[in-house]
């Protein structure tokens, strides 16, 4: 069976992700912050792998890729990402648009050996930009810069070999998403999962909807 390795999995939709792929066989990598205390994921049934890892921290982004050194990673979901209510802009940025490119970069290797050879970074439609440069807020532009720079860099990830894109996994019943937002876990991560399994060529490089709809950017 394939690998997955879903970074941010302590909760909400990594946490959904894990539980997807699992079910269907697939061996998982599953990070989170709090590896000695890994709550629902240490429960999570199936060929699942917990790894600490603290998304902005180099040290750890450099252990995960050692640990993964003899792994090939099929698909590798970014999904760590905070709303930032009471933080910092520049750590919100940090974490949101920074982060995942480092992680992506630092897995590149386990990605490239595998049969998929596919990356998945979580945005949000709360970063679309759509033409206009007014401020989203902390978090809208966190995610108007990862997707800025996700359109920077996919060309050159293209040439190395691998399928990317960014989702936008829906207003999703999560910590962050709230008890009354639209769309549950399950159906996210299974709309993210089918989005994954369906990628080829053509839809490399764009904005996509948990549901399989382009995003304007
Ligand atoms: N829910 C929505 O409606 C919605 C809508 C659009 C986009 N999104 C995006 O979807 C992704 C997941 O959201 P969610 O709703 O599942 O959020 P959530 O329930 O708040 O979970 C966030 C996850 O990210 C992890 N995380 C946060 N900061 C981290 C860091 N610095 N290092 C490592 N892990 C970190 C958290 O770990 P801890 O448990 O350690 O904090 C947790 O596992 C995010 O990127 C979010 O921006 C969500």
């Amino acid at each position: 069976m394939p690998t997955a390795a879903i970074i941010g999995a302590s909760r909400g939709i990594g946490l959904g992700l894990v539980e997807r792929y699992a079910s269907e066989g697939w061996r998982v990598h599953a990070t989170t912050r709090t590896p000695g205390r890994p709550g629902a994921l240490g429960e999570v049934a199936g060929d699942v792998h917990v790894h600490g890892l603290e998304v902005t921290d180099r040290p750890q982004q450099r252990a995960l890729r050692e640990a993964l050194e003899d792994e090939a990673v099929d698909v590798l979901i970014h999904n760590a990402g905070v709303y930032g209510r009471g933080m910092r802009a520049a750590t919100v940025n940090r974490i949101n648009a920074e982060a995942p490119f480092e992680v992506a970069e630092s897995l590149m290797a386990a990605v490239l050996r595998s049969d998929q050879r596919k990356i998945a970074l979580i945005t949000s439609m709360m970063g679309a930009r759509r033409g206009s440069t007014r401020s989203l807020g902390k978090y809208g532009d966190s995610k108007a810069a990862l997707n800025d720079r996700f359109r920077e860099i996919e060309g050159s990830w293209r040439e190395r070999g691998c399928l990317a894109v960014v989702i936008h996994p829906g207003w999703v019943r999560t910590d962050m998403g709230g008890r009354n937002a639209a769309v549950s876990v399950e159906e996210s991560a299974r709309g993210i999962c089918d989005l994954m399994a369906s990628l080829d060529e053509s839809g490399h490089g764009r904005f996509w909807t948990w549901e399989g709809r382009e995003h304007p950017w």
